[in-house]
């Protein structure tokens, strides 16, 4: 049998990249942009004409394929600015990639034509021994600011498992991992941003400095400028249980699959901050489907023992394995390793993502399960899929849906459809877009809201609107239009865009927009309400977040 392994969690957990596009630049602004590149001192910059130029734009999902109009390796913030100025005075889109595993390839602007500032020879970093903030540049990738404020300090983050993930991207749409329902988003213990904004200007962002800006930068941030640096509160590392609970029913067994869903559902309702959980559901041949639950205990293995009995004892022919470990081995043992030197995997690949508040309803878990088992176990379907469904609360959800421009604080869970097909080369089939969009409309829920790390590019403006921003999307188009007005930093869901969707195997309708509309649409349906708190305890929450530091 194949096992999911917990390893799987990596190509699911996070996201990365930072961001924007253009508009089918015209060749003298092309000219222009290149020429001003050219004078920016030591900067190594590809181009259409460079050798190197199709390798260098190939993005981590090989279903997109885009043609920026430069490609600019950045070693400094000065060079970021001045990669800033030219973009902006040639008219061209400007994005930022970190590590470049935007789902839609926004970190190569999501279109062609857009002037990629690539952070990945930014990799500064340090922790400060007294405050226990670290500093980290952009260029990073999760594995190096785990083990290295691990090496530093013994020192912790939370966010998401995959160690090649760039910390850029992960951070501006909220960084989710096992460790959030303690912790909270990685946003959370983001307490200073250094950035580089449209007209080149270098400022800091904190929560008494540029505050409109420090808002919109945690949940929104490549669409206002380029954060080269992010100051994070870190926290002692935690031991922790490692676990793993796999159950492997006999073919066609949907009910004893629905009965596993159903009390992983209601035990997680009640579960205790300091359990982590995320349920992987893989096929496994004809009519079979695996259910794999893991994820980490921040406690003892006899707490452990007690707190994960009830939920044992429900499934029937389930089982467990547990470890206990220090904070960078349970890293790496979810990661496979927290290395990032050797070459990584590229895929091609269609995400969708789903965030509930309620428990799911008996008859959508029914035509869920039925869907995966119909439609997901046969052998010429050509695609491989999982399921990925994270437990969010805890920490995630104490403060209020406004603190910072990331909405979506109250989920329970949060889904994540996705399908790969094979060989990388080749177009991404019609069948794998119809098939994740009907296992996606299997589940039903009230209120329709995703999460933006997963990007999806096939939702339309007024769904991406909504189901990432709620309301807090009015607030980010003001502040768009005053931080950057003539509209730089600009992708197909940039704040101010009113792109509709992109699916390669459907005609692009993508146009881009030159301008911000601060009359745009504001999103106010849609998306989760976290439970309303007062504005006391947002502020309560960020000075804690600065100087609750202990070894
Ligand atoms: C990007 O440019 C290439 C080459 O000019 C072209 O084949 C492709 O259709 C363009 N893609 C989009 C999305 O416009
Ligand atoms: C803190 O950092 C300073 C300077 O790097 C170093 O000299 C000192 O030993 C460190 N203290 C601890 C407790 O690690
Ligand atoms: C926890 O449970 C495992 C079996 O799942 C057992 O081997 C172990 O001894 C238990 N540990 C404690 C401390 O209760
Ligand atoms: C859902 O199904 C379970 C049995 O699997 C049952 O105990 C529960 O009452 C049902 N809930 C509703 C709302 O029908
Ligand atoms: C750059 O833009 C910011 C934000 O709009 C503004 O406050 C600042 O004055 C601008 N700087 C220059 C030199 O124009």
């Amino acid at each position: 049998m194949k096992r999911p392994s917990r390893t799987i969690l990596c190509t699911l957990v996070s996201l990365s990249h930072l961001i924007c596009p253009s508009s089918g630049a015209a060749l003298s602004s092309r000219d222009d942009l290149l020429t001003c590149l050219s004078n920016v001192q030591n900067l190594n910059t590809i181009s259409p004409s460079s050798s190197s130029y199709n390798t260098d734009r190939l993005s981590f999902n090989r279903r997109f394929d885009y043609r920026p109009a430069a490609i600019a390796y950045v070693n400094s913030v000065e060079q970021v600015q001045a990669a800033v100025k030219c973009g902006a005075s040639s008219g061209t889109a400007v994005v930022a990639r970190s590590g470049g595993h935007s789902y839609a390839a926004y970190g190569l602007g999501g279109q062609n034509g857009t002037l990629v500032v690539d952070l990945s020879g930014m990799t500064g970093l340090t922790l400060n021994n007294v405050t226990g903030e670290a500093t980290a540049q952009t260029g990073l990738k999760l594995g190096q600011l785990a083990q290295g404020i691990w090496d530093q300090g013994r020192r912790a983050l939370p966010h998401g498992t995959c160690p090649y993930i760039g910390i850029g991207g992960h951070t501006a749409y909220g960084g989710m991992g096992f460790y959030s329902r303690q912790a909270g988003l990685l946003i959370d213990r983001a307490v200073r941003a250094e950035v580089v904004l449209a007209n080149g200007t270098l400022v800091t962002a904190a929560f008494d400095q540029n505050q409109d800006l420090y808002w919109a930068l945690r949940g929104a941030g490549p669409s206002f400028g380029i954060v080269t640096a992010w100051t994070y509160a870190t926290l002692p590392a935690p031991d922790n249980i490692g676990y793993e609970i796999n159950y492997a029913p006999a073919a066609s067994a949907k009910d004893g699959f629905i009965n596993a869903f159903n009390s992983f559902q209601n035990f997680a309702r009640n579960a205790p901050s300091t359990l982590a959980m995320a349920l992987a559901i893989v096929p496994d041949g004809a009519n079979k489907l695996v259910f794999s639950l893991s994820g980490n205990y921040y406690g003892s293995l006899a707490d452990f023992n007690t707190t994960i009995q009830p939920l044992l004892a429900q499934i029937p022919g389930a089982s467990l394995t547990s470890k206990q470990l220090n904070w960078i081995e349970s890293l790496a043992d979810v990661a496979g390793s927290l290395s990032v030197t050797s070459p990584e995997p590229a895929d091609n690949f269609y995400a969708k993502s789903l965030m509930t508040k309620d428990l799911i309803s008996n008859s959508s878990i029914a035509s869920f399960v039925d869907y995966m088992y119909t439609q997901g176990t046969a052998e010429n379907l050509g695609l491989e899929w999982f399921v990925e469904i994270d437990l969010y609360g805890g920490e995630i959800a104490r403060a209020s849906s406004d603190v910072s421009s990331y909405f979506n604080r109250g989920a329970f869970l949060t889904f994540q459809f996705y399908a790969s097909a094979k060989p990388l080369t080749a177009p991404y089939p019609a069948s794998g877009i119809t098939f994740l969009d009907g296992m996606h409309d299997s589940v039903q829920v009230d209120n329709q809201a995703a999460y933006p790390n997963y990007i999806d590019p096939s939702l339309s403006a007024s769904q991406w609107q909504s189901q990432y921003y709620g309301s807090n999307y009015e607030r980010l188009s003001s502040i768009k239009s005053v931080v950057d007005p003539q509209n730089v930093f600009r992708f197909p869901q940039s704040i101010g865009s009113n792109s509709g969707p992109n699916n390669p195997s459907s005609p692009n309708t993508d146009p881009s927009t030159p301008n911000p509309s601060a009359s745009s649409s504001p999103a106010s349906s849609g998306g989760l309400q976290a439970v309303a708190r007062p504005t006391m305890q947002a502020v309560l929450f960020a000075i804690m977040t600065i100087f609750v530091y202990s070894f």
